[in-house]
């Protein structure tokens, strides 16, 4: 981990709208994640609506398209990048690709993801239409660790969102939202304030 006083540089992947990216932009830009730098705004879809709003914020942005590679060829051009960009922390944020082992050992235990569910509820694609679907009360989203399972890493933090009898997918989707904007800069300022530890699954907050 590098030392207090050196800036932490995030890398930030995505593959759409990129709104969680430009609420980690605003945290980092109003001081809310301190000793933090956005190095990279990294997409694999050049479409990426993201990408654009990135750019207008003055960010870095790099495409690296999949282009019929190997996961593993990909990823170690996106893991290159993220080298050559010096990033401490990458932080998921509607990343849509599952990370390579060999990412993921380039980075250990600093990819964060997060995941509009209240994991272990509902990983993977639509957990919004999952959550609807099984009938829950309540859902949330959750901020983990990124390790080889499909949205299983250690729970950085959660927060909760009721369901309503005639909620819809949109709807609930969008109350989800408002809370991963809320919660994802939390994470990412705990992580890299390092006043934690991971202590088996769980990761406990120092005092
Ligand atoms: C979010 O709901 C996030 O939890 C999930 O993908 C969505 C990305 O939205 N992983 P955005 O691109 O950050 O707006």
């Amino acid at each position: 981990m590098p030392s207090a006083t050196t800036k932490q540089r995030l890398g930030i992947l995505i593959s759409g709208r990129g709104s969680n990216m430009l609420a980690l932009a605003d945290a980092v830009q109003g001081g809310r994640i301190p000793n933090a730098e956005i190095a990279v705004v990294l997409s694999d879809q050049g479409e990426a609506p993201g990408i654009g709003s990135a750019k207008a914020r003055g960010l870095y942005t790099v495409v690296i398209e999949r282009q019929g590679r190997t996961r593993d060829d990909h990823d170690n051009e996106v893991v290159k990048k993220l080298k050559e960009c010096s990033v401490d922390l990458v932080c998921l944020a509607g990343y849509m690709r599952i990370v390579s082992s060999c990412f993921i050992q380039s980075f250990p235990e600093r990819i964060l993801n997060i995941h509009p569910s209240l994991l272990p509820a509902f990983p993977g694609l639509a957990a919004q239409r999952q959550a609807l679907d099984h009938g829950v009360k309540w859902s949330g989203c959750t901020v983990h660790f990124v390790d080889e399972t499909l949205d299983g890493g250690p729970i950085i933090m959660q927060t909760v969102v009721s369901v309503a009898d005639d909620d819809t997918e949109e709807g609930l989707s969008a109350r989800i939202l408002e809370q991963e904007h809320r919660i994802y800069p939390e994470a990412v300022a705990l992580i890299v304030s390092g006043n934690y530890e991971v202590s088996g699954r769980r990761v406990l907050r120092k005092r």
